[in-house]
């Protein structure tokens, strides 16, 4: 996805995937930064290390606590720190690492592009409380929803996660647990079952029926229909997978390093190619 979108902006850059244990993390970033790399990604489980890590930390990281995307930057000549793009061959000799997170915005992204889905106002239950649905449920407390309903098989972890909500967005009605009634405009799926052809579903269907939710987003996108969106999409619910999510965080990647827009349509294109063949 990211080598598509690289052609498409006519960069002869490339992006390479390297396996890098958690103990030699800061090296690599190190290495990278030493090699004038443009920028780096990272994933689990590197994401919190990262965030200790790196010489600055934009908002967005210090928002959710980790770092998802790095971009290493120079020094012009009034001083101002530029992103390595800007020098073409004359790379000051003093870098930085500057830390960002792209994986929130992604969230909300996605559900508004792939599902039409509103936040603002919106009543939304969100299954599982870790990494991933302890940042989406505080991304949509911060995109201004109504009401969530934060259910985890640990339900210390999503009352945890309710608490802080509770602290940092008070206008958001939160419950660590399913609605009583049991409607909700958006159930989004944040757990690791479904990955697994033999996990069971993540949602108890006696505390809340699917028929209850409109929209269904399940962040697991491979396989590319869980069972979950199968039972959705056969109850007339509204569904997506969390491709999107994937594709917006690498995008916003991409235009933080190129500070250029991404081309999507092409990056789409690839991603699907790669992970459905
Ligand atoms: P991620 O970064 O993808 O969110 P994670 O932090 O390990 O990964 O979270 C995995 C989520 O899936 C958690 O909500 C986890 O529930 P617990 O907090 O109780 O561990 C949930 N999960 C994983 N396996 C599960 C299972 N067999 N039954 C129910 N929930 C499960």
């Amino acid at each position: 996805m990211q080598n598509a979108g690289l052609a498409t902006l006519g960069l002869n850059w490339r992006y390479l995937a390297f396996e890098v244990q958690p103990k030699d993390l800061r090296e690599a970033i190190a290495g990278a930064r030493a090699m004038k790399l443009i920028g780096l990604n990272l994933t689990v489980p590197h994401k919190l290390l990262a965030f200790e890590i790196v010489d600055v930390l934009d908002e967005s990281a210090k928002a959710w606590g980790a770092v998802n995307t790095i971009r290493f930057e120079g020094k012009d000549e009034q001083g101002q720190w530029q992103p390595l793009k800007f020098f073409a061959d004359d790379v000051p000799r003093e870098i930085r690492s500057h830390g960002f997170n792209t994986d929130a915005e992604a969230i909300v992204l996605s559900l508004q592009e792939d599902l039409q889905f509103k936040v603002k106002g919106a009543s939304v239950l969100v299954l599982g409380a870790g990494g991933a649905g302890r940042v989406a449920a505080l991304k949509l407390a911060a995109e201004g929803v109504a009401a969530l309903f934060l259910v985890n098989r640990t339900a210390s972890k999503a009352e945890a996660v309710a608490a802080e909500i509770r602290q940092r967005f008070p206008g958001v009605a939160v419950s660590a647990d399913y609605p009583k009634n049991p409607r909700a405009d958006l159930l989004l799926n944040a757990t690791s079952l479904g990955l697994q052809a033999r996990d069971p579903s993540p949602l108890e269907e006696t505390r809340f029926p699917i028929r209850g939710a409109k929209f269904v987003y399940d962040m697991i996108y491979r396989p590319a229909e869980t069972p979950l969106l199968r039972m959705a999409k056969a109850a007339g619910c509204r569904t997506a997978n969390g491709l999107g999510m994937l594709l917006y965080q690498g995008a916003k990647a991409l235009e933080l390093w190129t500070g250029q827009p991404a081309p999507l349509k092409g990056m789409r294109a690839a991603l699907e190619r790669n992970v459905y063949g």
